[in-house]
């Protein structure tokens, strides 16, 4: 994309032009370095934007007027806030192809899956719709005659959701969409890697909220200092803190909401297997496996990081993988004859090229790819390494697309292996026999949050609840029943007799 293309781009989201796309907003264009922060394209290393920093005042501030805007916006019944979502949803509809784009030049990952995650947020808004009319509670017997018992969901306050850089938009709608419902206010705290994809939803939202009576609901800081989100992971006017990032991050945010006893909902690394057993069909298989481990360049929390093939299947489903990996279009993530584009700055590049050393060093055999690519940009080569389960950098994520292939001999063992990493988020069989399916997803086969067969392990619906477990951090975001995690919940009893009696029988007769 030209300069030119780049700048049409931004006015049509609204989001100004070098040195004016800035939130909050400010009148100065910054001068010093630490007052902003420089948004480049990783297919180019081009500069694409100048975004100003979050002031530590203006923090304080946006806190504030959020506490503020949530004293009204929890009175406003849940349908009509479910509305405002909806047409939320009508401007994102309006604006898909531009944000789409803003998510691959900022991001790197190929348009189509920039315009799938904007209909992601789509669905989600959707889902929230429906499921602001839809916020029950369970009544119950009591046990004692003419009293009534019964629980209500009741909004949390002010959550704070942290995102990371590979779903700019889509991982914030999750929250905020189905938090917002539910009558809370939300302060986004985006990756610093992807601030204009903030910016640009921050004021579709901002827009639609203003154009209603509304301010507020919504905000946004964009901030690189530890120190500010580490105010924010703290601050005890934020009940809720969704992250989404990395294990140890996330260990550590976790650390910091326990001791003040606030809660949080985790999203963290993944380290995702595919079963591929000795009846599975190939032609449903390798697609899933490719798009799994190469799609948004292995960028993924739920990227395919590892196969596991009965070592009957090996030969031919590395034959075909190999096959499938050379057609594999590496380039502009914003031309559609692109299949994989860059990864998102040269830390990723360096620790994709790390692992392919660990993994090498380790006995690891390189059976397509492995190579940097010539810059500019931060390409490298869709790869295939042989590799054993138990190595340390197969146990690590790396956000990269590698993919390490080991053979085994028989399901029980390879369910063993799927649950033999510190992380448990997706998991995917690929099997024609009903029996092995079952295995599978029962009790005592795969241990993740997700468990698929004869589909692979990334690209989950909003509708399912989304998370994992073990390192990935017990979280569940999107769809199912997750509102209830942006709440709190309240049981009632009421007595409506003329009689005080306690429950348990007890005598307390004055
Ligand atoms: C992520 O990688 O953080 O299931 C989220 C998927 C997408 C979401 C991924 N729907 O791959």
């Amino acid at each position: 994309m030209s300069n030119r293309q780049t700048l049409t781009l931004l006015k049509t989201l609204g989001i100004g032009t070098l040195n004016a796309g800035v939130w909050p907003e400010s009148t100065a264009a910054p001068t010093k370095n630490s007052d902003h922060l420089d948004s480049f394209n990783p297919a180019n290393g081009d500069l694409i934007g100048r975004v100003s920093l979050c002031p530590d005042d203006a923090y304080d501030t946006l806190i504030t007027n959020s506490l503020f805007a949530f004293q009204t916006w929890r009175n406003v019944p849940a349908p009509r806030r479910g509305e405002l979502v909806r047409l939320i949803a009508e401007r994102l509809r309006a604006h898909k192809d531009a944000l789409g784009s803003l998510i691959s030049l900022e991001m790197g990952k190929i348009k189509s899956e920039g315009d799938g995650e904007i209909q992601e947020m789509i669905d989600i808004a959707d889902f929230a719709v429906g499921q602001s009319r839809m916020l029950y509670g369970k009544t119950m017997h009591s046990e004692r005659p003419q009293h009534r018992m019964y629980e209500q969901w009741h909004p949390l306050g002010v959550i704070g959701v942290i995102t990371a850089f590979n779903f700019p938009m889509a991982v914030w709608a999750w929250n905020a969409f189905i938090a917002a419902i539910a009558g809370n206010t939300i302060v986004w705290k985006p990756s610093p890697k992807t601030p204009l994809c903030a910016i640009a939803i921050q004021k579709i939202c901002e827009d639609v909220m203003t154009e209603h009576g509304y301010s507020g609901i919504f905000s946004l800081f964009v901030t690189d200092s530890n120190t500010l989100a580490e105010r924010c992971v703290s601050d005890p006017r934020l009940p809720l803190i969704s992250f989404t990032g990395s294990t140890p991050v996330g260990r550590h945010v976790a650390g910091i909401v326990a001791r003040r006893l606030g809660k949080s909902l985790l999203e963290l690394g993944g380290n995702n297997a595919v079963i591929v057993d000795e009846s599975a069909d190939l032609n449903l298989a390798v697609p899933a496996i490719v798009f799994g481990a190469v799609g948004t360049a292995g960028q993924r929390c739920t990227t395919t990081r590892r196969l596991l093939v009965h070592a009957s299947r090996h030969e031919e489903l590395i034959t075909q993988l190999i096959h499938a990996y050379k057609q594999v279009r590496i380039g502009d993530p914003l031309d559609p004859n692109t299949l994989m584009g860059p990864l998102c700055d040269h830390a990723a590049v360096e620790n994709y090229r790390h692992a392919l050393q660990e993994a090498v060093a380790a006995g690891g055999t390189i059976l397509y790819g492995g190579h940097v690519l010539p810059g500019p940009g931060y390409f490298v080569e869709p790869t295939l390494v042989h590799a054993e389960n138990h190595w340390p950098v197969v146990q690590h994520e790396t956000f990269a697309p590698i993919l390490y292939v080991m053979p085994y001999q028989d399901l029980d063992e390879a369910i063993a292996l799927n649950n033999s990493v510190p992380q448990g988020l997706s998991s995917a069989l690929f099997t024609t026999r009903l029996q092995y399916a079952e295995q599978f997803l029962s009790a005592t086969g795969s241990d993740c949050g997700i468990a698929n067969v004869n589909i692979g392990t990334s690209g989950a619906e909003v509708g399912g609840a989304f998370g994992g477990e073990k390192d990935t951090g017990g979280g569940r975001e999107a769809g199912s029943d997750v509102w209830q995690a942006y709440m709190r919940r309240q049981t009632n009893t009421i007595n409506w007799g003329s009689k005080p009696m306690l429950a348990q029988g007890i005598q307390f007769d004055l």
